[in-house]
């Protein structure tokens, strides 16, 4: 009898996690609103740790801080494995000087380079593998992360312990889960304003099911045939999403920018990234000085009145002159203008476009960017990077099967949000 009931549970749990499984992987995304950095929890390991790690589209793969991390179902990845060439490991750590082997210390360990973008800072670790587990019970076992040590964290949201990849590699979130959970290289990102947002692996058709679907667009995800990367081997195409942006509307009427800035040159530089990293888009500075001229034209036109900039933004407005819609102040439209037909671009509203100051003031919330590439050793430098406040309230869906995005501009504007895919 005690037996039976053993099994009864024993295929209960096989159910509830297939069946969970099947519906692919779902974290849910906060924004830290001192860093405005946006982060989600998982949890790891036999104690099923609760792990906080921030959202990096352009990282590699999972590092965390392992100080206080204990587990008695993680392995080390052997030097030379096939898991540690999947990994792309650099080198191998051959002895570490402890008497109690655990994550982030044991000899033959395969080498990784963690980067924490927010200081610039390259550290040499291990990798290792344990389960991943969400709240609604899917579990991913040997799942492959890097160690870091607690010192590594500076510039990260305060309660978050690493940064989570999701980056076109062999061993970010969404390879390693669609691979194990045997589902398609696909993943959804929601990032909120404020309260929660999500980010969904696998399975997006939730995200893109009834009313939403009929807002979202496409475009092609395209490759940068040069790294991006901070560490990278030579020859290496850049895993970061870049997309084709062929100009840049404000209030319909197209900048006056070389094409050049928009494509790639022969080494990388220039062409269009998103990045979870970036607090507001950067833009050339080559596109950045006509771009602030014209919003400000056109804001004029509207009767926006403007005000002296707040910085690290150029151009900044009278709240009291601005009216509010749904999706935001009512501002002039940005529109990024992709390949295709007239009715291919992404608009940016004024919730997306605009960054309210306090009462009395409201800039446009983006910066300007790195003027000319950086020297020949460093990584190249991409013309526009759209950062995070451009994307809130967006739902973005990384289809990696047939390397399209989906994206569908503010959800404000069709009273919908993050908190509701
Ligand atoms: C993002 O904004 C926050 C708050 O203003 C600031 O502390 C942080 O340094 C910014 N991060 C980046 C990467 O610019
Ligand atoms: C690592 O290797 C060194 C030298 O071979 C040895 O002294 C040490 O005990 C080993 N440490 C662990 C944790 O296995
Ligand atoms: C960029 O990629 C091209 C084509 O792969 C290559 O010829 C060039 O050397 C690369 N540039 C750098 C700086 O790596």
């Amino acid at each position: 009898m005690g037996s039976l009931h053993y099994s009864f549970l024993v295929f209960l749990a096989i159910l509830v996690s297939s069946a969970n499984a099947q519906n692919g992987l779902h974290l849910p995304v906060r924004k830290d609103p001192k860093t405005l950095q946006h982060y989600t929890t998982f949890q790891m390991g036999s104690n099923r740790a609760d792990i906080n790690t921030v959202i990096d589209l352009g990282a590699e793969h999972l590092w965390f801080a392992c100080d206080d991390y204990t587990s008695n179902s993680y392995s080390p990845i052997p030097c030379w494995s096939s898991k540690c060439e999947l990994a792309k490991g650099s080198g191998c750590i051959v002895e570490c000087h402890r008497s109690d082997p655990r994550p982030g210390c044991t000899n033959n360990t395969c080498g990784s380079s963690n980067f924490n973008p927010f200081e610039e800072f390259l550290s040499g670790e291990g990798y290792y593998e344990d389960t991943l587990y969400t709240k609604d019970n899917v579990q991913v076992p040997q799942f492959i992360f890097s160690c870091a040590s607690n010192d590594f964290l500076q510039g990260l949201a305060s309660g978050t312990v690493g940064m989570l990849g999701l980056a076109r590699t062999q061993i970010s979130l969404h390879k390693q889960v669609t691979g194990k959970l045997n589902l398609a290289d696909k993943f959804s990102l929601c990032l909120p304003s404020s309260g929660l947002g999500k980010l969904s692996i696998g399975d997006v058709s939730s995200s893109s099911k009834s009313d939403i679907s009929s807002f979202l667009k496409s475009t092609a995800l395209i490759i940068n045939p040069n790294s991006t990367s901070p560490v990278h081997g030579e020859g290496d195409a850049a895993v970061e999403y870049f997309i084709d942006v062929k100009s840049i509307r404000v209030n319909g009427e197209t900048l006056s920018v070389k094409d050049s800035y928009f494509s790639f040159d022969k080494n990388g530089n220039g062409g269009t990234k998103i990045s979870t990293i970036q607090n507001y888009t950067a833009l050339h500075p080559t596109i950045y000085k006509p771009f602030t001229r014209a919003f400000v034209k056109a804001a004029s036109d509207m009767k926006i009145k403007s005000v002296a900039a707040v910085a690290p933004f150029r151009a900044c407005f009278s709240s009291s002159s601005i009216s509010k819609t749904s999706a935001g102040p009512a501002v002039p439209a940005i529109d990024l203008v992709l390949p295709g037909n007239t009715d291919a671009y992404w608009r940016i509203n004024g919730a997306n476009s605009m960054v309210e100051i306090d009462q009395k003031t409201t800039c446009l919330g983006f910066v300007e960017g790195e003027q000319r590439p950086k020297p020949a050793t460093a990584w190249p430098t991409t013309s526009i990077v759209i950062g995070s406040h451009q994307l809130e309230e967006n739902l973005l869906v990384f289809d990696l099967v047939s390397s399209q995005l989906h994206f569908t501009s503010s959800l404000l504007a069709h009273g919908k949000s993050c908190s509701r895919v």
